[in-house]
């Protein structure tokens, strides 16, 4: 899908779900690697914090959306156990296809990988125990994180817990601008280095600025039933929000 503009000149819909797929598919060969060395380390500590947000059990079914490259799944593995299962998820084939290599060594039975949208989820109503998602929100618009409030609801069983974590724009004017410097100079080049393309790293800074950080998500899920506690790290830099389908919630 395209925007037209007012000078004849059209614009890609940065929200359209089959524009996103084919981003992360253009990405897929370089993500991991400029999502290592931009973030310093951080993103392996952020996904850690977002997994000790709820309390994953042994023989817990859990679902990570947007799961990329299934940079949680290991520790969603060893969380849930022998008796658990973990479906991974993700609307880039690439990714997918990234996921389930990157899986093959872990336990076969209580490990798949699907590739479909998040906003659709495609599994029967209360079926799973937990949601998780790390980095995967900023390339929603309003209404789709409305939907996928819904959706998140809708899959979890009564006391189903969930957790999402995303990379957020400090509030601090003294944070803010070195961090916006940094989204829109220094990882677009990271990945030019890297040989991926900068312009695709560029606009996951774009994806950022327009996403801020995780507070509208939190009244979207409070919205449909949710109960929703947010969490800050590293003074705003990435935010979350993690909690429950209440036990006795329609
Ligand atoms: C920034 S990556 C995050 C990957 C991984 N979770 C991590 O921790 O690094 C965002 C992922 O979300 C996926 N994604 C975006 N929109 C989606 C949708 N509607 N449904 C499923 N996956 C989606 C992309 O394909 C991409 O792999």
């Amino acid at each position: 899908m395209v925007l037209e503009t007012g000078q004849n000149v059209t614009q890609p819909d940065l929200y359209d779900p089959h524009f996103v797929a084919r981003l992360f598919d253009e990405m897929a060969r370089t993500y991991g690697t400029v999502n290592l060395i931009s973030s310093l380390g951080f993103a392996r500590r952020w996904r850690k914090q977002c997994l000790d947000s709820i309390a994953v059990a042994p023989g817990d079914s859990v679902v990570d959306l947007m799961t990329g490259m299934g940079e949680l799944c290991p520790d969603l593995l060893r969380l849930t156990g022998r008796s658990g299962a973990v479906l991974a998820m993700d609307i880039s084939a690439e990714m997918c296809r990234r996921a389930s290599r990157h899986g093959s060594g872990m336990s076969g039975d209580h490990f798949h990988v699907i590739q479909a949208d998040a906003l659709n989820i495609p599994l029967e109503d209360q079926s799973v125990d937990c949601v998780v998602s790390t980095f995967g929100l900023k390339t929603f618009n309003e209404l789709q994180l409305q939907r996928l409030a819904s959706e998140v609801k809708r899959v979890l069983k009564p006391g189903g817990q969930f957790s999402f974590m995303e990379i957020s724009v400090p509030a601090s004017p003294l944070l803010r601008w070195p961090y916006l410097t940094y989204l829109r100079r220094v990882i677009p080049l990271i990945g030019r280095l890297l040989l991926g393309n900068p312009e695709n790293y560029r606009l996951l800074g774009v994806y950022t600025v327009a996403f801020q950080n995780c507070g509208a998500v939190a009244a979207y899920f409070a919205a449909v039933g949710l109960q929703v506690q947010q969490q800050s790290r590293f003074f705003g830099c990435a935010t979350g929000i993690s909690g429950s389908r209440p036990a006795d919630h329609s």
